[in-house]
């Protein structure tokens, strides 16, 4: 806090929790990659020139001629009928039956997890995690004033035994994953793996919340059905949705979709946070999915995302040091390395920003003992050739290219 000037009494301390939950790296490392000269692995921006501008205009102009009087009022908590319709519409098809009514609205799905956060966690509750875990939930559970624990995670993610046993002596509220493509990894659960947690959460009483940004990005292999759809994990699973990967993160879009009772409580933290999630944007969006076809253009980013994965992956071997491993995602924005014991890739960072190309270091994304040889790269902002040179200029900053 500053000094107060002579005369002047200090002001009364900000409030605990920001004062021990920090910004996020990436939104600061985002501030240092700004210059147009950096080829930025680092932001989990989807590629703008991907964006139906013209789909997503007319959709807005339809909202705003036709329905004007609607799209500029204040509108209800749980959100626009017509929006919340169509996505219970595409959930059912998604082997999830749904009606329009179990689902919220929300201003993109972070600030579901900040709705979950304020109905779910009381200052002290234990948030069990994955390891590593997407940054911005970490934010969000963190500023609720939460323990949170990390699961001990292989390869293919996190370990139901290991869970089970958290579960029973940290008596978590709840267990936050990412099943899909998770960022930071870039991991899918199996099936298999799905059903183990969802067993978990049945046996030992546990929510899950299950964060599915990215499952619509799929380049290769077969959809997994949600944690949310086993019949184990129905009525405490919380299933979350979001635009913003596959129509623009700049309509801050999102849903929850969570058991009744919890539901209301979340509409009440949300009356609080913003009273609804703006109209115009809610309307606009239901027309996108009348007027357009989601699907086709989500295939067509797909197709595009797809070149640009294997560009990266292509060149991985050559640019990171020998000895390293790295995550091959069948979907998604991001690929998740490990170097050698001895890198720190926090510390290599600004030698790695000279070379103008960056990355974000793996250790925030841990809420336990941080594994700092790990780093994030995304693939889908940027062209194959400026995935190349941008690998060329990763391999000079790392050390291993001349
Ligand atoms: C796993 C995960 N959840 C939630 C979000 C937030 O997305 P939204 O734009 O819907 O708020 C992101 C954004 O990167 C994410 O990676």
């Amino acid at each position: 806090m500053p000094v107060p000037l002579p005369g002047r009494a200090a002001l009364p301390a900000l409030a605990a929790r920001v004062r021990v939950t920090g910004g996020s790296p990436v939104r600061d490392i985002l501030a240092v990659t700004a210059r147009p000269e950096v080829i930025n692995f680092a932001g989990g921006l989807p590629a703008p020139e991907l964006f139906d501008r013209e789909g997503v205009a007319d959709a807005f102009r339809y909202a705003l001629q036709e329905t004007p009087a609607q799209a500029l009022q204040y509108a209800t908590t749980e959100g626009e009928p017509v929006l919340r319709e169509q996505l219970a519409a595409r959930t059912t098809a998604r082997g999830l039956p749904t009606g329009a009514d179990d689902l919220l609205v929300t201003t993109g799905s972070q600030q579901a997890l900040s709705l979950l956060a304020t109905a779910l966690v009381d200052p002290g509750d234990t948030v069990l995690v994955e390891a590593p875990c997407y940054l911005a939930a970490l934010q969000a559970f963190g500023l609720a004033g939460a323990r949170i624990v990390a699961v001990p995670c292989d390869e293919d993610g996190p370990d139901p035994q290991a869970l089970a046993e958290l579960v029973v002596r940290e008596r978590p509220k709840l267990f936050y994953t990412v099943p899909a493509f998770q960022n930071p990894t870039g991991r899918t659960l199996s099936a298999g793996r799905r059903a183990a947690l969802a067993s978990v959460a049945a046996r030992h009483g546990l929510w899950i919340v299950e964060d599915d940004p990215y499952g619509e990005l799929r380049y290769e292999g077969e959809r997994v059905d949600w944690i949310a759809a086993h019949p184990d994990a129905r009525d405490r699973t919380v299933l979350l949705g979001s635009f913003s990967k596959v129509m623009a993160p700049g309509l801050r879009l999102g849903w929850l979709r969570a058991p009744a009772e919890l539901r209301r409580a979340c509409a009440v933290a949300k009356q609080a946070a913003d009273l609804h999630t703006p109209t115009v944007n809610q309307l606009a969006a239901a027309r996108y999915l009348t007027a357009c076809d989601l699907d086709a253009h989500v295939a067509r980013v797909a197709a595009v995302y797809r070149e640009r994965r294997d560009a990266l992956l292509a060149g991985l071997a050559d640019a990171l040091p020998q000895g390293s491993v790295w995550t091959r995602p069948e979907g998604g924005m991001f690929v998740w390395a490990r170097l050698p014991e001895a890198y720190d890739t926090t510390a290599l960072l600004p030698q790695v920003l000279a070379q103008d190309v960056a990355y974000v270091p793996g250790a925030p994304f841990y809420a336990g003992e941080p594994d700092r040889a790990t780093l994030r790269l995304c693939f889908v902002t940027q062209t194959p050739p400026e995935i190349e040179e941008g690998l060329r200029r990763l391999g000079r900053g790392l050390g291993v290219l001349g």
